[in-house]
Parts: structure tokens; sequence; C-alpha cells
């Protein structure tokens, strides 16, 4: 089966449908240096970058028929708990062109991702204004919460997909993701692997506790770009108590090591947070310090991406 990509960012989204079997057939992201991020990684993708890959000059009929899923994650901004919540008001939002793209290529199935917010009473108008209402004349449509650490990924970090088929009996069989790790004793008994601390997943000693990553930020997010990864305050508090510094990231290990942490805690790196984030430690994001955290934290975590798409894969093929 056939994907295409849209607002594809450093590739989290991008990376789970590869895995999951399908055919890439385009990406379209804004951002220069994410572009060649996903170049240098799969030279053979077709990539729009930069003023090719704003989706809001793109005629997406072209791809009618060339095309089983569409699949992007629209900017958070204009709903994340982080910034002003304007929904439709903000300019960053890029809802309606996601919907234009599905309604023009007219897929077998999409997946649309977005912050948790998006999912709440907050927003409830919003989305059956502007995603499942202009959607559902075509399509069914379910939106489902996922946690990345019941994937395997050493962070607390949700996501809301929304999902949704053309066909009602593909529809009706397709069965959201279920947890592949557990961390708590609260989900031990579903079964799976056990999901890695973020010391125990970053290699560091044992120091008699470890835990999840607090959910990490995109440094393209708030109004200054930052090389920090830093949310909030409680999460200042774990990574303290974890002993590792979320300030101040380097591009290297190398360059992380030789720029000890005033109280000593282990410094994190652009590959550390790849790791936190899920990616393969190999994926070259391309850019400066702030612009690779950014592609990074504005990631759909690859394992997630992965057991969404296999799910939509699955009720597609049978
Ligand atoms: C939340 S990120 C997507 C992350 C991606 N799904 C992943 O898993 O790595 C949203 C992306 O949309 C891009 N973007 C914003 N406006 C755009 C536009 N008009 N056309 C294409 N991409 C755009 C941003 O540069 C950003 O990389």
């Amino acid at each position: 089966m056939r994907s295409l990509s849209l607002f594809s960012g450093g590739g989290g989204l991008d990376l789970g449908f590869e895995r999951a079997g399908f055919l890439h057939v385009a990406s379209f992201e804004i951002m220069e240096e994410a572009g060649q991020t996903l170049k240098k990684a799969r030279p053979g993708w077709d990539v729009y970058g930069g003023e090719s890959g704003d989706v809001r000059g793109v005629d997406f009929k072209k791809w009618r028929g060339l095309v089983d899923v569409v699949h992007g994650g629209p900017p958070c901004q204009p709903f994340s708990n982080a910034g002003r919540q304007r929904g439709h008001l903000d300019e960053r939002d890029m809802w309606p062109e996601f919907v234009r793209a599905v309604n023009e290529i007219k897929p077998m199935a999409f997946i649309g991702e977005n912050v948790p917010a998006l999912g709440s009473a907050k927003f409830s108008n919003y989305v059956v204004e502007n995603i499942s209402g202009p959607l559902s004349e075509h399509y069914h449509v379910t939106p489902v919460t996922l946690q990345a650490c019941d994937f395997g990924v050493p962070q607390v970090r949700r996501r809301i997909f929304f999902v949704g088929f053309r066909n009602k009996r593909v529809a009706n069989r397709w069965k959201a993701p279920q947890p592949t790790h557990y961390w708590s004793d609260a989900t031990i008994d579903a079964g799976g692997d056990r999901c890695m601390g973020l010391r125990e997943a970053l290699g560091l000693p044992d120091i008699g506790t470890d835990d999840l990553s607090p959910t990490i930020r995109s440094s393209l997010t708030g109004p200054r770009h930052t090389t920090s990864i830093l949310n909030s305050v409680a999460a200042q508090r774990k990574f303290d108590s974890l002993k590792i510094w979320p300030n101040g990231v380097a591009a290297s290990r190398e360059s992380a090591r030789a720029f000890v942490a005033k109280n000593g805690h282990f410094r994190l790196s652009v590959p550390d947070v790849a790791l936190i984030q899920g990616f393969p430690e190999d994926w070259p994001f391309v850019g400066a310090t702030y612009m690779t955290l950014g592609q990074i934290g504005n990631a759909v975590p690859p394992p997630l991406a992965y057991a969404v798409a296999s799910s939509v894969a699955d009720a597609l093929k049978r």
C-alpha cells in the first residue's frame, strides 16, 4: 500500500509508515531543514521541502488513485496547552489544508495526528466543524488517544489520532492499537514487554531510581528558540530526580561530555533526545541544534507511528 505524508517534519510518522510496510509516495514539509533530513535519511523518497512543500500551494488532485493512505500532523500550536489555544483563529491552523488534501486525493484511509488537547471539551466544536464534520461526508472517522510508553518509548507522551476509512466495513474491523509495553503496575496485566525508563534507555548507571521521561517539548514551539527540552516545572523536578540535565542540549555526545552541567547531572545530546523520542540513533537530522531538537520534539515517536500505521494496514488488507 502507498502512503502520502503531509506536514512531515523530521519524519516520525513517515518512518512508522515505512516500517509498517507502506510504500512512500511523497512528503510535504515547509521547513527547509526538515525536508533535507527526510532527503538525507531516504534519498529515494519524493520529498517536497521548503517552498515547494507548503501544502497551501499544492493541487492534490494529481495524486488521486495513486495513494491508499494520507497521513499528517498539522501544526499543534493552535491547540497546545503550552500555547494560547486560539484554534481556527490561529493562522498556523492547517487542519483545513489536511481536510482539503484528503478530499482531493480520496485515499482509502487517512490518519491525522495532534496534541491530546484537541480531544478536550474546549475543542469539541472545532473538531466537529473542521475535522470530523467535513471529512465524514466520505469517511468514517474515529479519534483515538494513545500513550507513547505503551509502545516502548521511554517517555510520557499522549497524542490523538483521527483515523478515517472510506469503507464502512473496513472502518468497523479496524482495531485501535493495543499496548505492546507496560511501565506501571496498572498496565502489567495486559502483558507485553517492560518499557525502559529514561536512565536505562540512555545506558546510564543505576542510581536506585528510574522513570519515564516527561513529555519533551519542541524547541520550535515557543516564542523563542531554545536548546532545552523542558516543558514544565514538574518536568524539571523529574529530570532532577533522575540526575539528567534537560537544558543546553549538545549537538553530539562528545560535546555533551566536554560541557559538564554545573550540578554534575548528565547533559543530553541530540542523539540522546532522538532516542527518548524513539528515533533510530542514526536518523540524520539536519540543521542547527535547536532546529534538530525542533524536528525531534515535534515528531510522533516512530514506534507509536508504526503501531497506528500497522493497525490501518491490517484493517485495509483483510
Ligand atoms: C507537528 S509537526 C509534524 C511532525 C511529523 N508528523 C513527525 O511525526 O515527525 C508539523 C509540521 O508542519 C510543518 N508545516 C507547518 N505549516 C506547513 C505548511 N503550510 N505546509 C507544509 N508543512 C507545514 C511544520 O514545519 C512542522 O514540521
